[in-house]
């Protein structure tokens, strides 16, 4: 088993506790917990303990941000609804100082003109788009090698 370097905090916001019945066709017939276990391995592979959390409260997701600022190297957010919206959130995740990765099921921008705007894009390192689950794997890979140069 590799040492666990990397400490990464996973969020996932308002009605993604029903992903894989919501809108199928659009997220996915996964529930979040087969997402989950589909993500598990990946940070054994690559030595990162990680916490995961959906809460439908937005004030949740920003205690938790809070919490997680010395524990966490950087965080992994899918934040729902909010994402088009909520400065609060955007505020707490620019508070904390690290490097955050936007992430979403579904490519908001091939949708609804309202779902093409990020209000947290900007406090973000990177946003991935479009890729189911898989994306959350993804965006571990991406966040450990951060401060790697890979290409
Ligand atoms: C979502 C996209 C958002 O526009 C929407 O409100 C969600 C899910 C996604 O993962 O594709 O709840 O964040």
């Amino acid at each position: 088993m590799s040492e666990k370097n990397h400490k990464v905090l996973i969020l996932h916001g308002p009605n993604l506790n029903m992903t894989g019945f919501r809108e199928p066709d659009v997220y996915g017939k996964k529930p979040l917990d087969a997402l989950h276990d589909a993500i598990k391995p990946e940070p054994e592979q690559l030595g990162v303990e990680v916490r995961i959390l959906q809460s439908t409260p937005e004030g949740i997701l920003i205690d938790t941000i809070q919490e997680h600022r010395r524990w966490a190297e950087a965080i992994i957010i899918n934040p729902g609804g909010l994402t088009h919206y909520s400065i609060s959130l955007r505020d707490a995740l620019s508070s904390v100082r690290l490097p955050i990765m936007e992430v979403h099921l579904s490519n908001v921008h091939a949708r609804e003109e309202f779902r093409r705007h990020s209000v947290i894009s900007p406090v973000t390192v990177g946003q991935i788009v479009g890729f189911g689950g898989y994306g959350y794997i993804l965006a571990l890979q991406a966040v450990i090698n951060l401060k790697a140069e890979v290409v």
